[in-house]
C-alpha cells in the first residue's frame, strides 16, 4: 500500500511519518512531500520516498499521487491562502483515484464560528463535493501552543487570553500525528473524528502551571481588542495577533472543546495529559 503523507516536513507532518513506520509500515511504501529541501533529506534518512512539491504546483502533485492508496492532506500553513491549495491536492488525489483522502481539519468545522475554521470548512466541502472516500481529522488545538509559552508565562506569572472560562481539548502534536498515522492504516476509518485530549480552560492551564512550576501563576481575561493588542506589542504581525484573539474567543464558545473519545480510540490510550506535557516541557 502506497501512502502519501503531505507537509511532511512540518511539525505535525514528521510525527505521522515517524508514527507510520513505528506502525511496521515499510518505508517504502510511504511518500512524503514537502518543500523544505534539508527537511526532505531527513525524512529521506529514514528511507521514506520523498518529493519536493508545492501545492501550487499541480504537475508535480499528479506525479507524487501516481500510484497512492491513500492520501493525507495535512492542512497547509499559508492562511488565507489554503483553499486553492488544498484544491490542488484535492484535485490531483481524484485524478490518481486514491482509496481515502485524509485531512487535517478543526473541531467543529462545519459549524464552528472561528475565523481559523472557514477554510478547514471550505477544503471539507471541496472533498465532499469530490466524492472520494475521506476521513476528517478534526484536531483541536496543539497542546505545544502552550507548552511552547513555557518561559513567558514563568517569566511573567500570567496567561493572558480572551477565552473566559471556555475549556480547549489541546493534544500534542505526536498525539494527532499517531492517531493519523492510525486512521490512514484503519480499513474504514470514520468519516469524522473530532480529535482533542483531557480539556481545561486558561485558569485551569495557569493553575497547572502553577504546580509545574512551583509559583504562583494567574489567568488574566481580556477582552479580545486589548489580547490582539499585547499580542502586536509582544512583536506578532496585527492579523496573526487578531486571529489568535479571535480564537480565545471560540475557545470561549466552546468550538476547540471535544469529547477525549476519539482521540483515545485511535491510540488505543488516553492521549498525554496537559501536565504531563508541560513537566516533558519543563
Ligand atoms: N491545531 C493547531 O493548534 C494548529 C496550530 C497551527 C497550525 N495548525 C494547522 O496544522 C497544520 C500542520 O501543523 P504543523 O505544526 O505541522 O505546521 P508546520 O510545521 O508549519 O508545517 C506545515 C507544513 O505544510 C507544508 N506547506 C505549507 N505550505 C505549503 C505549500 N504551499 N506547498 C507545499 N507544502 C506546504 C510545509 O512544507 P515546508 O515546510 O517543506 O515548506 C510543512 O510541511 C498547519 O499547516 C496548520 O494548517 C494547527
Amino acid at each position: 500500500m502506497s501512502l502519501v503523507v503531505t507537509g511532511a516536513t512540518g511539525q505535525l507532518g514528521r510525527h505521522v511519518v515517524a508514527s507510520l513506520l513505528a506502525k511496521g509500515v515499510p518505508a517504502d511504501q510511504v511518500v512524503a512531500l514537502g518543500r523544505d529541501e534539508e527537511r526532505l533529506a531527513g525524512l529521506a534518512a529514514l528511507g521514506v520516498t520523498t518529493r519536493k512539491v508545492d501545492y501550487a504546483d499541480t504537475a508535480a502533485l499528479a506525479a507524487a499521487f501516481e500510484g497512492a492508496d491513500r492520501v493525507l492532506l495535512i492542512s497547509g500553513s499559508e492562511v488565507g491562502h489554503r483553499l486553492p491549495q488544498h484544491q490542488n491536492v484535492i484535485d490531483a488525489a481524484q485524478a490518481a483515484g486514491v482509496g481515502l483522502l485524509a485531512y487535517t481539519s478543526i473541531p467543529h468545522a462545519d459549524t464552528s464560528g472561528l475565523a481559523l475554521a472557514a477554510e478547514h470548512r471550505a477544503t471539507e466541502e471541496a472533498i465532499l463535493a469530490s466524492g472520494l472516500p475521506h476521513t476528517f481529522l478534526r484536531n483541536s488545538w496543539y497542546l505545544e501552543n502552550y507548552t511552547d509559552q513555557l518561559a513567558t508565562y514563568a517569566e511573567h506569572g500570567t496567561v493572558l487570553g480572551a477565552a473566559g472560562d471556555g475549556q480547549v481539548s489541546a493534544a500534542t502534536r505526536a498525539d494527532l500525528a499517531e492517531a493519523a498515522a492510525a486512521a490512514l492504516l484503519l480499513e474504514q476509518p470514520k468519516e469524522v473524528y473530532e480529535l482533542g485530549g483531557a480539556a481545561f480552560s486558561l485558569k485551569e492551564l495557569a493553575a497547572t502551571l502553577g504546580e509545574v512550576l512551583g509559583k504562583d501563576v494567574t489567568y488574566t481575561d481580556l477582552p479580545a481588542a486589548e489580547l490582539t493588542k499585547v499580542l502586536v506589542a509582544a512583536g506578532l504581525p496585527e492579523p496573526f495577533a487578531a486571529t489568535l484573539a479571535d480564537a480565545d474567543l471560540g475557545l470561549g464558545r466552546g468550538e476547540l472543546y471535544v469529547e477525549p473519545t476519539d482521540l483515545a480510540e485511535l491510540l488505543g490510550r488516553p492521549a498525554t495529559s496537559l501536565a504531563e506535557a508541560l513537566r516533558a516541557a519543563r
